[in-house]
């Protein structure tokens, strides 16, 4: 035991010291536990993370690395943060690591100031096509300081064609190649833009926040085996751990990208964030957890399948990962913020998305995207796929049908009792919900 009286004690002061946020916590609970979480990057972190979220690492301050801090006390969180570092480069098999970035887009912010100066030339994926805001979206703040150009997918088979990103690279000749996605359902050829890299002379960079646990387990290939310079994966993802991002990078590059972090970007590293982050990083290696990453592949491929048995449209076919985006315009007429509000009412969370080349709106898109890391995390498997996939073709074919909607609201809910949330076994939800 602790000293400190975490959890339920803790719990049972901001009841009355706080009952406004008490309040949004058990409703969360109950949304949580009684819906079925399709959004592809969300998951149910390990319950070791929301003890060790929660513990006295919050209070400390660390500026600085292991060995070398400007505050005093740190013989514990030295111990965690060497611990984190160690087991990252041995999960990845990566040369060096830093586990300080706070998020997704700060580690990538990272890396970019790191290895490139104001005005180089960037190539990441079309956000339209999977890539993700934070490689260089005209909306971002990085897009003032560096310039940006970027590579698609074919349509629609969502290969990428290597050819013609060798021939956009040679044109832009940037500094960095990015492979990376957020919604991308298909694996790339690292050796492939390994060669094109190599041929520009730039760096090549991989941010596989989606894929990182998926990597880990051993499912999808490793860019850092393809000879990738650094690769960038958020931590609460497929990996389920605490918020957070990782950079692991080749040596020769290691002190550069830990300026780039502290002093160059952050503050006060959140120690229990990197404590949370160091657990995670025990538990991906148990052989529950590869049997998991297993399972989210099994699960998408159910999925997949039975939506197009459905006659849904699936962008680019089908899917080689977690992730699914269908194209909801073409296959049913809607577009993506009706099915999102539908599915929601029927207790299915996903998010609108934009299919590739897009020319909707982004908050009137012609597509969603979800995926299999949460419902698995559950302990869902393929029947459940099936069960799910046939509920959203309902849902998709008649979005306005408020009686089968509701009818369709039980039936997940049921699900979902069968299914509890890692952490959330004890769960009373018609107790809480108020
Ligand atoms: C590929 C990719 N990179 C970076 C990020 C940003 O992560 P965060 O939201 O933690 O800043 C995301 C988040 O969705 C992502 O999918």
């Amino acid at each position: 035991m602790t000293n400190f009286t975490y959890s339920q004690a803790a719990l049972d002061r901001l009841q009355t010291s706080d009952a406004e946020i008490f309040d949004a916590l058990m409703h969360e609970e109950t949304r949580q536990s009684e819906g079925i979480e399709l959004i592809p990057s969300e998951n149910y972190c390990f319950p070791e993370v929301y003890a060790l979220l929660g513990s006295v690492f919050n209070n400390k301050y660390s500026e600085g690395y292991p060995g070398r801090r400007y505050y005093g006390g740190q013989e514990n969180t030295d111990r965690i943060e060497n611990l984190a570092r160690d087991r990252a480069k041995a999960v990845f098999r990566a040369e060096h690591a830093n586990v300080q970035p706070l998020s997704g887009c700060a580690m990538n912010e990272a890396v970019d100031f790191a290895l490139l100066n104001p005005g180089d030339m960037i190539m990441g994926m079309d956000l339209s096509h999977g890539g993700h805001l934070s490689h260089g979206h005209p909306v971002t703040n990085m897009a003032k300081i560096f310039k940006y150009t970027r590579y698609k997918s074919e349509v629609p088979s969502g290969v990428i064609d290597l050819d013609k990103v060798r021939a956009a690279a040679l044109a832009a000749m940037p500094k960095m190649i990015i492979c990376g996605h957020s919604s991308y359902p298909r694996e790339y050829d690292y050796a492939g833009f390994r060669k094109i890299a190599d041929e520009v002379g730039a760096y090549l960079m991989a941010d596989v926040s989606h894929l990182g646990g998926l990597i880990a387990g051993g499912v999808l290939q490793n860019p850092l085996d393809f000879g990738f310079d650094v690769m960038t994966t958020t931590t609460h993802k497929s990996l389920r751990g605490p918020r957070g991002g990782m950079i692991l990078c080749k040596k020769e590059l290691g002190a550069k990208i830990d300026k780039s972090v502290f002093p160059g970007m952050q503050g006060g590293p959140h120690m229990h964030q990197i404590a949370a982050i160091a657990t995670t990083l025990k538990l991906v290696q148990t052989d529950s957890y590869k049997a998991y990453a297993k399972q989210v592949l099994v699960n998408a491929q159910a999925l997949a399948q039975a939506l197009l048995a459905g006659g849904a449209n699936l962008v680019t076919g089908g899917t080689e990962n977690h992730l699914i985006v269908i194209n909801t315009l073409a296959g049913f007429g809607i577009s993506g913020d009706i099915a999102e509000t539908a599915l929601d009412k029927a207790g299915i969370t996903l998010n609108k998305n934009v299919i590739p080349d897009d020319t909707a709106p982004p908050m009137k898109p012609s597509g969603i995207r979800f995926g299999t890391p949460a419902p698995t995390a559950r302990g869902m498997g393929e029947a459940e796929m099936k069960a799910i996939a046939g509920m959203m073709l309902q849902i998709l074919r008649a979005p306005t049908d408020e009686t089968m909607l509701a009818k369709l609201r039980e039936e997940t809910r049921a699900m979902c009792k069968r299914f509890p949330v890692p952490g959330l076994e004890n769960m009373q939800p018609k107790a809480i919900a108020a």
